[in-house]
């Protein structure tokens, strides 16, 4: 288990779509070792995506303390496979930032109240309820496995700016 890079957008690597898990295997369980290693070492996230370390499998993980959320969140660092949203409502407006998109925020309108379907680590389908912070988080993180990020859903002229800040971060 080692912390790895976080790629940084616009990184062409992180708006490619991810690929379904068919067998949780012994790489499954070292991926998600490394992103939480990855998260633990760079600190203050609450969730990272495979895509973001270049790896473009269908799972994400998510960290949010239950007292962080109104008692909603997740049992330490929980590992998400092939997520799907069966239900989706109501409206959550609010600002996003990213580990790929370092310093930057953006608004971002969510739904405030989702269940989302998955595997977990021991290839049980589970069903699990979430909102407001839970569940927009749920969705930007599912958004990476689709290869979106916030800055896409931002005017030309924001992720334009965002954009050149990201570039020149990079040199
Ligand atoms: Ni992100």
């Amino acid at each position: 288990m080692a912390a790895k890079e976080v790629l940084i957008w616009p990184d062409a690597n992180l708006s490619k779509t991810s690929i379904a898990i068919e067998v949780i295997d012994e790489s499954v369980h070292a991926l998600v070792a490394d992103l939480i290693a990855t998260m633990e070492y760079e600190g203050s996230s609450a969730g990272l995506a495979a895509p973001q370390i270049g790896i473009h499998k269908r799972l994400f993980i998510v960290d949010i303390p239950p007292q962080d959320n109104n008692g909603n969140g997740t049992n330490g660092p929980e590992a998400f496979i092939n997520p799907e949203f069966i239900l989706k409502e109501g409206r959550l407006h609010w600002e996003e930032g990213c580990m790929s998109i370092p310093h930057e925020r953006g608004w971002v309108t969510r739904s405030s109240r989702v269940i989302m379907r998955y595997l977990d680590l021991n290839g049980v389908q589970q069903e699990r309820e979430a909102f407001d912070y839970l569940a927009g988080c749920f969705q930007h993180e599912a958004d990476h496995l689709d290869g979106k990020l916030w800055v896409d859903y931002q005017s030309p002229l924001k992720r334009n700016l965002v954009r050149k800040k990201m570039l020149k971060l990079k040199k």
